[in-house]
């Protein structure tokens, strides 16, 4: 509705835009209160441990999936086995795991496998590491019309629950994060209990994620410490180097058979005029053919306008170096998380 509003003649795709951890309060014109934090969910792993967890998905180019979970024990396949009906896995995928430490914790097996090339619009069945549940997704459309839902700042909540509750009610084709997953803010467990908090639905759709603050978790400056991203950019791998992206913290990707570019900023790698991310952004727009893709799409974590107390000015150093290449490019709509508050703006264009 949001975007249809705003381009009356491009009406195909749909946007489902919710807000976590505030859900939307409509307050007249008095000032918004954002709401209490809610109930922690923390979710256990009731399997053996050598069975996969934390199951999730992302695109990979116009046909293919990243299927990513992690196993406790050490011995877990990188192998997915798959096929259009259940049980009845014709074809197999072989790919690659990691882990990571931070600190006194070692994370378990994280493994990334990607699968395709897929049909378009098409259900497949899933297994992973050839052992456990069976999973079940559905590729997104080869063409327009397309539903993309939008949820920043999920959290692992009551308020998450009932967010992702509500996102699941429409048949969307894949979900974008713009920003602040698990609020693990350096306690690593937490990354675990929301990779199975979340399994249910990023088991079933592409979850495609940039980062927000809440991913940095920065060590200590001293020798031996982690860096920051570390926990972020092993567990939620996505296709930066597909994009031409030196960093995991910022790439791009086409949906709807390129109908939609969809750019994921990173509010929290380098943005100035002369670093790596700007240079990567100005190429990425330039082969953005706008005949062929007529819906141009950019996330980010801090947004550039807000009206809200609340992280005032915190996007305003990066509107200034990067909002002209945006207007240049004649982006469509840019959607931001950080402030659990739900606001829009128009922009009249130069
Ligand atoms: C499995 O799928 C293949 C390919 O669609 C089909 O030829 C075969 O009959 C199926 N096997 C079973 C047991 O359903
Ligand atoms: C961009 O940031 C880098 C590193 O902080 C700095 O060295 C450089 O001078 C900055 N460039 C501009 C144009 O502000």
């Amino acid at each position: 509705p949001l975007v249809e509003a705003m381009e009356p003649n491009r009406t195909t795709m749909r946007f489902v835009v919710l807000l976590v951890v505030g859900t939307l309060i409509v307050s007249g014109a008095a000032e918004y209160v954002r709401p209490p934090p809610g109930r922690a969910i923390l979710t256990e792993h009731d399997k053996p441990a050598s069975h996969p967890q934390q199951v999730h998905l992302s695109v990979v180019g116009a046909n293919h999936m990243r299927v990513s979970w992690i196993t406790d024990a050490k011995h877990g396949h990188s192998v997915v086995e798959y096929g259009r009906a259940s049980g009845n896995y014709t074809t197999s995928a072989t790919g690659e795991h990691t882990s990571y430490r931070y600190y006194l914790y070692s994370s378990g097996k994280i493994h990334h496998v990607t699968i395709g090339p897929l049909d378009p619009d098409t259900v497949y069945y899933y297994r992973c590491g050839t052992v456990g549940d069976e999973f079940t997704l559905k590729t997104p459309p080869a063409a327009l019309p397309i539903e993309l839902a939008l949820a920043g700042d999920l959290g692992q909540t009551e308020w998450t629950a009932s967010t992702l509750a509500h996102v699941s009610k429409n048949d969307y084709d894949m979900l974008l994060v713009p920003g602040d997953l698990a609020y693990a803010d350096t306690q690593q467990p937490l990354w675990d209990t929301f990779g199975r908090f979340v399994q249910e639905h990023a088991s079933r759709r592409p979850w495609m994620v940039t980062e927000g603050n809440h991913e940095v978790e920065a060590g200590m400056a001293l020798p031996g410490s982690p860096g920051p991203f570390v926990a972020y950019t092993a567990r939620w791998r996505m296709p930066h180097e597909e994009s031409g992206s030196t960093s995991a913290l910022y790439y791009s990707f086409d949906a709807a058979g390129g109908a939609v570019h969809v750019v994921m900023l990173g509010s929290y790698a380098a943005f100035n005029s002369t670093s790596e991310q700007y240079g990567w952004l100005a190429r990425d727009l330039a082969r953005v053919d706008r005949r062929a893709t007529p819906w141009l799409v950019v996330l980010l974590h801090a947004p550039w306008y807000n009206t809200n107390a609340a992280h005032a000015g915190e996007g305003e150093a990066m509107r200034k170096a990067m909002e002209r290449l945006l207007y240049e490019a004649r982006v469509d709509v840019v959607f931001s998380g950080h402030v659990h508050a739900y606001e829009r703006f128009v922009n009249k264009g130069l």
